[in-house]
């Protein structure tokens, strides 16, 4: 079904009154299908480890018929409306300045079609501005300033991001700070709650055809303006419909160098598996980590964690450090699976 930004305004201003969020149609028309036997895969949505939540709200979502991109940003809203977690839209830990920034990206497999969103300030479900841009503008990618006027303009609800518990855990990171003090080494003890914390989202459906979306409001305390990597298509997220998608959580700035998701899934092209994918994706993250960030046996001093479904539905994870999980939900229902990893922790 395709709508007319005219019609969605009417649509998004009537379910904003009614207190829901704007749901987004999907702008596109399925393909045609081609003549022969139809694709039949196995519906899977996999995703980060707090995403168990919303791999069952995107599974079911998806077999009840469901694009799976839309399914699978429904899933993740779940995070991006909790002010509980702190990685992630409402509540999310703010910049050094103390101000929330969100990123998030999508991509719709069928389509081949893309959106992003970077910096976003007061607008809670980023996920869903990505899939605006995507669905209404000519572009992939709005940041800062213009992605909130964006937002506004479609219908978003405008709200104070900043909790009082993330307010607060960043009055004790700055009061922590000193005169010494310097964005390249951070002390072990301003570290308080410095996560990357992020949520990644991967569906597809019994046809085959793939969504992925990838949420954050990126690294706590970060200087204003960075971004990560999960408004970067081919970093925080990918997909190709005629393989799968990948997704990461963890630090962004050592995953955008080696354009991790894209790399899972072309790994998954070459034959791999999801998890040998995830796992040789993070071997080439190592590779090119730069010294100051290894420890002791060049390991890195840091965390990244990769997911991905092929279209078929199988799925994998992997992590730099043992101990890691992630959420999936299939045929056998929701679950965390023990993740890959390089290096023991
Ligand atoms: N992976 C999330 C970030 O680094 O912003």
């Amino acid at each position: 079904m395709s709508w007319s930004r005219r019609e969605f305004l009417e649509r998004s201003a009537a379910l904003s009154a009614a207190g829901f969020l704007p749901r987004l149609p999907g702008a596109w028309e399925a393909p045609a299908p081609v003549a022969g036997t139809p694709f039949r895969g196995r519906p899977c949505v996999v995703s980060s480890s707090n995403g168990i939540r919303g791999v069952q709200v995107a599974y079911d979502r998806m077999v009840a018929g469901e694009d799976p991109l839309d399914a699978a940003i429904a899933g993740v809203n779940i995070q991006e409306l909790d002010p509980d977690d702190q990685s992630v839209g409402l509540g999310g830990l703010p910049n050094e300045e103390g101000v929330v920034q969100l990123d998030a990206s999508c991509m719709h497999g069928p389509t081949r079609r893309a959106g992003a969103v970077a910096c976003l300030e007061g607008i809670a479900t980023p996920s869903l501005v990505a899939k605006a841009v995507m669905d209404y503008t000519d572009h992939v990618m709005l940041v800062g300033e213009g992605a909130g006027r964006f937002a506004r303009a479609m219908g978003f609800k405008e709200q104070n991001l900043l909790t009082d518990k993330s307010r607060q855990d960043w009055m004790r990171w700055k009061s922590r700070l000193n005169p010494n003090d310097a964005w390249l080494d951070h002390s072990e003890d301003i570290r308080i709650k410095f996560t990357t914390g992020t949520i990644n989202m991967n569906a597809v459906n019994a046809a085959g055809d793939i969504g992925s979306v990838t949420t954050t409001s990126g690294m706590a305390w970060k200087v204003p303006g960075r971004i990560g990597d999960s408004p970067i298509v081919g970093a925080g997220q990918y997909c190709d419909n005629t393989v799968g998608a990948a997704g990461s959580t963890g630090r962004g700035e050592a995953n955008i160098k080696t354009c991790g998701a894209f790399l899972v899934v072309e790994f998954m092209r070459q034959g791999a598996p999801p998890q040998q994918a995830c796992l040789k994706a993070l071997e080439r993250v190592v590779a090119m980590t730069e010294a100051r960030l290894l420890g002791p046996g060049g390991r890195p001093r840091f965390d990244l964690e990769f997911y991905a479904v092929t279209k078929a539905g199988d799925f994998g994870g992997a992590t730099l450090y043992s101990g890691g999980r992630f959420a999936v939900c299939d045929e056998r229902g929701a679950r965390l699976e023990a993740a890959a990893s390089l290096f023991r922790r």
